[in-house]
């Protein structure tokens, strides 16, 4: 029997985010939708350990190597065919394995050296009906995106140019998820919230910073993280804008009440992926 080699991945993803947000559910969806081996809606439970898997993007979600194809050439329609692979890692949300996992793989990730297919984005997932409820919750997962954020802001400045391409390759996904509970924040409001708790963060951090000027001749600055929009308030569009690091949020659902639609709430997020690749 012949098998065709597999082709080589487009890229990499790493989900992020909380204990609880759906990193789980989205990772063995996504892979199942890939495989079309079972149905998706595996029960998951708390992840302890990092996983890896390659998913075939499915063939009617576009991607941004195509925008540079003319319409007319020949060979689109046969190049269509080949699937489109992307690396994905879920990683555990829980406060204590962060540092050891998903900031880790972050930071191994980036690592030039490192990587066979290129880092082109984190998904950062959020479960939009909890930090409706709770504000431990929104500290929680603002903390651990602003940290991350950060990272991407060092490495960012690193390539030297703030708008370098290879800063503009790693984008970032907050994926406002869950959705379908009537309790969930629609995506503006997730991305307002953050930007709130987040500029929090950053002026606290940045005061501490301040205050142990003890600190001989180090200049924190880069400690900080950008993203001011002039109004001495951080947004991700300023981010963006100042530092090169995209950040975009949008909703969705791993998990839909109607058997049918199972899928169908995470067809933004591919989009998204597709157009990273
Ligand atoms: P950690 O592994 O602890 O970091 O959490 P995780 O982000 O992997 O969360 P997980 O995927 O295990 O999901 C947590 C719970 O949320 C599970 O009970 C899921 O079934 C549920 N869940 C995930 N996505 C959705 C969704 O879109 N809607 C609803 N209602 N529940 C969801
Ligand atoms: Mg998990």
């Amino acid at each position: 029997l012949y098998r065709k080699a597999a082709a080589p991945t487009s890229g990499s993803f790493l989900l992020l985010g909380p204990s609880g947000a759906g990193k789980t559910a989205l990772f063995t969806l996504l892979e199942s939708k890939s495989s079309r081996l079972e149905k998706s809606t595996k029960p998951t439970h708390i992840s302890q350990t990092s996983s890896s898997t390659t998913i075939n993007l499915s063939p009617t979600i576009p991607i941004a190597s195509n925008r540079y194809r003319s319409i007319n050439d020949p060979s689109l329609s046969e190049a269509s065919k080949i699937p489109v692979t992307y690396h994905l890692r879920d990683t555990p949300g829980h406060g204590k394995l962060r540092e050891l996992q998903g900031i880790s793989q972050l930071r191994a990730m980036l690592h030039p050296k490192k990587s066979k297919s290129g880092m082109r984005g984190v998904i950062f997932v959020v479960d939009a009906a909890s930090l409706s409820e709770q504000n431990e919750a929104l500290r929680d997962a603002a903390s651990y995106l602003h940290d991350v954020l950060l990272i991407l802001q060092k490495r960012a400045l690193n390539n030297g140019k703030p708008s370098s391409k290879i800063a503009a390759e790693v984008a970032v996904l907050v994926a406002a998820n869950k959705q379908d509970l009537f309790t969930a924040l629609p995506p503006g409001s997730v991305r307002d919230k953050l930007e709130l708790e987040i500029d929090r963060i950053r002026k606290s951090r940045g005061k501490g910073l301040m205050d142990s000027s003890v600190n001989p001749g180090g200049s924190d600055e880069e400690d900080i993280l950008g993203g001011d929009d002039g109004h001495g308030m951080f947004s991700f569009k300023s981010l963006a804008g100042e530092v090169g690091v995209q950040v975009d949020v949008i909703g969705g659902a791993v998990k839909s009440d109607k058997e049918a639609d199972v899928g169908a709430g995470v067809r933004r997020w591919e989009e998204w992926l597709g157009m990273c690749l």
